[in-house]
């Protein structure tokens, strides 16, 4: 059977919205950029753990006993995608302190765009697991889809990807490599250019974050 593709999720809520558009001016300095990320980090991961399980527990408010709803944190796994994909991590923690967190390092091959694998470090226990992956910019898509094949051979129980900016060429070479794992994104942009850029977009996510350029 031949399942629909996982949903991509536009969070076109206000606050995304103005912070993204702040981000993506070419004055904005370093430290707004990673100010504004961080914020916006936190607005998506409202939005990408809006259906994450929880459980009663038993609890004594200043009147009386309750039973009220908690998140089990540990179970949820960020997995930045090196090295922008740690802009967006700060933003996550903040709004879920207890999760675990994994990095995949990969590079782009300038010539072939293609990923290449230079790091891979996660929790244990992944199969018991809820995965969200993180990356600033859903380009080409190589580098996602290479880290979320390798994660799927870890057999967690879920995996979304959250970025911040896509374009139709990412979303389409995402749902073709993994029709089954959501997509949040603060907006779908028109278009790819030749050097895997994505157009308008905010430029190199990574050199806008670090002031590497
Ligand atoms: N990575 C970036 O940092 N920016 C783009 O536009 C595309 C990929």
């Amino acid at each position: 059977m031949t399942h629909p593709p996982a949903q991509v999720h536009v969070v076109n809520h206000p606050l995304v919205q103005h912070k993204l558009t702040l981000m993506r001016r070419k004055d904005a300095s370093t430290n707004t950029f990673r100010t504004l990320l961080n914020e916006l980090s936190m607005l998506m991961a409202y939005e990408v753990t809006r259906d994450m399980p929880t459980q009663e527990i038993d609890i004594e408010t200043p009147l009386e006993r309750m039973k009220s709803r908690v998140i089990d944190g540990k179970k949820l796994v960020f997995v930045s995608i090196l090295r922008a994909g740690n802009g967006i991590l700060e933003g996550m923690l903040s709004v879920v302190p207890g999760a675990r967190v994994g990095h995949v390092g990969l590079y782009r091959d300038p010539n072939t765009l293609m990923a290449v694998e230079y790091y891979f470090k996660m929790p244990q226990d992944m199969q018991e697991r809820d995965i969200v992956v993180v990356d600033p910019m859903l380009a080409t898509g190589n580098s996602a889809i290479a880290a979320v094949a390798r994660l799927k051979a870890l057999k967690p129980k879920s995996i979304k990807f959250v970025c911040l900016l896509t374009c139709p060429e990412g979303v389409a070479a995402m749902q073709a490599a993994h029709p089954d794992v959501a997509i949040y994104t603060a907006a779908i942009d028109r278009q790819l250019n030749e050097h895997g850029y994505i157009l308008p977009g905010l430029g190199d996510a990574g050199d806008r974050i670090f002031g590497t350029k």
